[in-house]
């Protein structure tokens, strides 16, 4: 690909712009400000189907309405999983959610992680914070079809180990010898044996190689520049790198000009982009 931007959008028909009633029927405290919230659609319908890397507008009854990736696996039957911090009044009010409760869900939109890029290659997934929701129905399909790609390598940095989302799924990862996951944090107390640092610090211990590689990045905008440059450093095509964007969102469906994001809208466009298509955009704050 050239230097011209190639936004592909989503394809298909547009979902619902109305929310649909999900019931909560189970959430579960990953960090003291994160939950992840299991939502079955009330009713006994089917909920549409998600490719890794979409979200959905989650609504808060009465308060507001906010995007929040999908976190469940694409092949569990019925509904979706999201993991929600507390940022301000919808997350809060998301996150106190209770079974029982009624969210409006609208979705799923967006574009989803190319997975089809990475056959026969090496992947390379960095995570940062609540990047790694967004990619763990990434990482789900690539271990259910793993003999379809190289070596998989996963990096997740967080600002301290309390900070970590999915902990349990971590220690078992971390068994599996298909998969080489390092977890490393900002800050420690003694308690912690892992790696301190960021997690463009644990780049060069990772195992691909370059030429013959694709990487999935998603965390604060910062961490995925940086990631970026040290993938590049390292021989990575920036055609290969790909990354998942967060702005601001109202309508979602590419109507309102709320996510801008240099020439794309991040709800229609992306959230994933390929990298090479917006690295002059990424220093740049909402506009
Ligand atoms: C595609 C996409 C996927 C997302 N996935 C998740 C997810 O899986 N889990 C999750 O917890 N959050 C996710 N977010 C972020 C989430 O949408 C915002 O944190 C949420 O809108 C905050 O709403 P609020 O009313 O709670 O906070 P507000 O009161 O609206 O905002 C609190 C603070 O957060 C800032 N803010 C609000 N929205 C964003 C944003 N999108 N990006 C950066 N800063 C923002 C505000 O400027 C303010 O400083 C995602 C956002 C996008 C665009
Ligand atoms: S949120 Fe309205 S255009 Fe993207």
């Amino acid at each position: 690909m050239g230097g011209e931007s190639s936004f592909a959008g989503s394809s298909g028909p547009p979902p619902s712009v109305a929310p649909v009633p999900f019931e909560v029927r189970r959430t579960t405290s990953e960090t003291p400000d994160t939950v992840t919230l299991e939502l079955r659609p009330k009713g006994g319908a089917a909920a549409t189907r998600f490719r890794p890397g979409q979200f959905n507008m989650l609504y808060a009854f009465g308060v507001g309405e906010a995007a929040i990736s999908i976190s469940g696996d694409p092949e569990e039957p019925g509904g979706y999983r999201h993991t929600v911090r507390v940022a301000g009044r919808v997350s809060q009010a998301l996150a106190e959610a209770t079974p029982g409760g009624v969210v409006g869900v609208r979705g799923p939109y967006g574009t989803p992680w190319p997975l089809e890029e990475a056959v026969d290659r090496d992947v390379v997934i960095v995570a940062g914070g609540l990047g790694l929701p967004p990619l763990r129905p990434l990482l789900y399909e690539l271990l259910r079809q793993r003999p379809r790609f190289g070596r998989l390598e996963l990096i997740y940095g967080a600002r301290t180990p309390k900070d970590l989302v999915f902990y349990d799924e971590i220690q078992h990862w971390r068994t599996r010898n298909d998969l080489r996951f390092q977890t490393t944090v900002d800050t420690a107390g003694r308690d912690w044996y892992g790696d301190v640092g960021l997690v463009t610090a644990r780049l060069p211990d990772a195992r691909f190689e370059p030429s013959k590689t694709v990487a999935f990045l998603c965390g604060p905008e910062i961490m995925m520049k940086l990631t970026a440059e040290a993938l590049l450093a390292r021989g990575v095509p920036p055609t290969a790198i790909w990354l998942s964007m967060e702005r601001n969102m109202k309508c979602a469906v590419g109507l309102c000009g709320h996510c801008q994001f240099g020439p794309a809208f991040v709800c229609r466009d992306g959230p994933v982009f390929r990298y090479s298509d917006v690295a002059r955009y990424l220093a740049i704050r909402e506009l």
